[in-house]
């Protein structure tokens, strides 16, 4: 680490209280707060105790005096031609009207609003607005199908939904609202009332005394007056549903205060934007990176965000870079899947458009390669960062402080820890800290700074159950990622040690698509691993025992049988989690205690040597597996 940084992340651990105090001005109070950290109930941390602020007042009202006509919401659908530039003023003109169509509808401080939208600019103004009254958002990502948004309904109990007719993906429209309604209808909680943008790209029935069209109460509610709430620092901003080992999602819950703070730290001293700069994530607004730094991070630092709503490589590959040079975009932050996949495209449209306003580009949400690094870095011309975070943190734990002290990247080493973090890499079994060069679990030492996760949405024990007790004799919280340092403190990331995995950068628990694929009536057992693939990471894999061992011998009955399930996958959970291919296997290798050992059945997989096997019930059964997976391998 370099020495300023050094020192900078030092005094962040050795003296909290003030380095944060010092952060925090960073950010409008209303009212300051009295105590920094209150750690008096370990391991629930609380920020800025007393003090009162908003995150939509942040994010847009403190911008109107200097930057009223600046830009701050540009956005630019590819998929339907769609383009507009909307003003801090104009951004602040819709979001005052969607709080006002909110509180009509009875929502106040503390209610739930669950937003299931494509990358529309209403999604963005439903967040805010209910920044603005103090109600809890809680974005289920479209990609999501009925059975994920219902279990998300019923955990959230929203008072109100913000929805749309459809998204749409490489010119096709996915219509959003069938799902909805099925989700509704397996939910057991019930929506009072559901708000539904209509974009017009594919038909959709309002239904009556529930469903409600937004640009007849925008209309309606275009002068309102809604003043922003004050908030103490510790009330709730939102809940993001993550995937853990379960298959019931955790609603990982946020507060106001520390998460604004750490956001206006983090656009300072990591990402380096400044007012009047243009941001450009080409993140989903349902996942942790899209709240983060699409919507609450970049409008806080005053700069421009660009919604984006397409792929990388539509109507070419040089989309991207083309928006880059349209709007002067300063930041840009994406996923190292997108870099791979325009690896595979015509690399001259990485250097066709004008990317000189370009500093950095930002990538995070799952490992990047060496390969890939060097060829972005290379053909950009422009430093590029990995940083390394999750929907639990809000914010990098690892990355470069560049603002702080320029240090250089490292391919393959998402960088070091950041300012607040107390890292540690444990033994699993013993708990010591690991040498330099040694593997073990990344682990913080609570509190865990303002941003994280304050608790499990209405479970607090299974906060502290989940990821405070996992490490033997230590309350720690474990990121439950493996990790190592080298000699000069950067660190790499390898992989999880739970159940978890990550394809293109989505997050999925492998125990909801086993239980999505348990519910065809055929299935008598099923096992879901994720495999290493070379353009998404990782890509789920299913093993299926039949209930009748005879039903898939036949080739086109396995073909078909796969089919349904993959479908069912779809409609339940979304396509996003659709196993890349359904094997049929006559038993699932286990222990001798009927655990799946999972990793053995994921080493073959990859062909790699499964390791030790001396707990395993019945060898025949990985040989199955390795059977299975070669014949498919073809
Ligand atoms: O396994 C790590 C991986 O993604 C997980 C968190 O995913 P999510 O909650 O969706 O948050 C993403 C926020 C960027 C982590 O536990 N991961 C995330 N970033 C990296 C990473 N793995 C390696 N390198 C990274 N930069």
């Amino acid at each position: 680490m370099g020495q300023r940084y050094d020192a900078f992340h030092r005094r962040s651990i050795d003296d909290r209280a003030g380095f944060w105090a010092e952060q925090a001005k960073l950010i409008d109070w209303h009212k300051p707060f009295g105590q920094v950290l209150d750690y008096s109930r370990p391991p629930f941390a609380r920020w800025f105790v007393g003090g009162q602020t908003n995150l939509c007042h942040n994010a847009i009202d403190r911008h109107l005096a200097a930057q009223a006509d600046k830009p701050a919401l540009i956005y630019v659908s590819t998929e339907t031609g769609d383009e507009h530039v909307y003003t801090f003023a104009e951004l602040h003109r819709e979001v005052v009207t969607m709080a006002a169509i909110l509180v009509s509808q009875g929502v106040g401080r503390g209610d739930r609003v669950l937003i299931y939208m494509p990358m529309v600019p209403q999604a963005v103004f439903a967040m805010l607005a209910c920044a603005r009254i103090g109600a809890i958002h809680s974005v289920v990502f479209g990609g999501f199908a009925s059975n994920s948004l219902a279990a998300r309904i019923d955990d959230a109990t929203p008072k109100v939904i913000v929805s749309a007719d459809a998204g749409s993906r490489a010119g096709k429209p996915i219509a959003y609202k069938p799902l909805l309604d099925e989700a509704i209808r397996i939910a057991r909680h019930n929506p009072a009332s559901v708000v539904m943008v209509n974009r017009g790209l594919v038909p959709m029935e309002l239904v009556a005394g529930r469903d409600l069209d937004y640009e007849t109460l925008r209309a309606k509610h275009r002068d309102a007056d809604v003043p922003v709430v004050w908030l103490e620092s510790n009330e709730i901003s939102y809940t993001l549903y993550t995937s853990g080992t379960t298959g019931q999602p955790k609603g990982v819950q946020r507060d106001v205060g520390g998460y604004a703070v750490a956001l206006a730290a983090s656009m300072r001293h990591i990402y380096c934007g400044n007012a009047g700069e243009t941001y450009f994530s080409t993140s989903d607004i349902g996942w942790v990176v899209g709240h983060s730094y699409i919507v609450y991070g970049p409008l806080i630092a005053g700069m421009a965000t660009i919604l984006y709503e397409g792929t990388p490589i539509r109507p070419d590959a040089g989309i991207l870079w083309k928006l880059v040079e349209k709007y002067r975009v300063s930041l840009m932050f994406s996923a190292p899947t997108a870099i791979r996949v325009l690896k595979k495209q015509d690399p001259t449209l990485l250097t066709k458009y004008d990317t000189s306003s370009l500093r950095s580009l930002f990538l995070a949400g799952e490992p990047l390669d060496e390969p890939t690094a060097r060829w972005i870095t290379e053909g950009l011309g422009r430093p590029v960062i990995d940083n390394y975070w999750q929907t639990e943190t809000g914010w990098p734990i690892l990355a470069l402080a560049n603002g702080v002290e320029q240090m250089s990247t490292r391919f393959g080493s998402p960088g070091v820890p950041m300012y607040g973090y107390d890292l540690q890499l444990l033994h699993e079994q013993t708990g010591e800290e690991v040498g330099v060069n040694e593997k073990g679990v990344v682990a913080i030492v609570p509190p865990l700074p303002p941003g994280c996760m304050q608790t499990v949405w209405g479970d607090d024990e299974r906060f502290v159950e989940t990821y405070f007790t996992t490490i033997p004799g230590k309350m720690v919280y474990s990121t439950f990622d493996w990790g190592i340092r080298d000699p000069d403190g950067y660190y790499f990331i390898l992989g999880r040690t739970d159940d978890v995995i990550n394809v293109a950068g989505h997050r999925l628990g492998t125990r909801e698509i086993e239980e999505s694929v348990s519910h065809h009536a055929a299935v008598a057992e099923c096992a879901v691993i994720g495999v290493a693939d070379s353009l998404k990471g990782q890509v789920a894999m299913a093993f299926v025992v039949l209930k009748d061992a005879g039903a898939a011998t036949n080739p086109a009955d396995a073909t078909r049988l796969e089919r349904e399930m993959m479908s069912l996958v779809d409609r339940q959970l979304g396509a996003v989690a659709r196993p890349a291919k359904v094997h049929f296997v006559a038993a699932l290798p286990k222990t001798r205690s009927g655990k799946v050992l999972r990793r053995a059945i994921q080493a073959v997989c990859e062909h790699r040597d499964p390791g030790d096997l001396t707990t395993i019930e019945d060898a025949a059964a990985l040989d199955g597996v390795r059977t299975a997976v070669v014949r498919a391998d073809g």
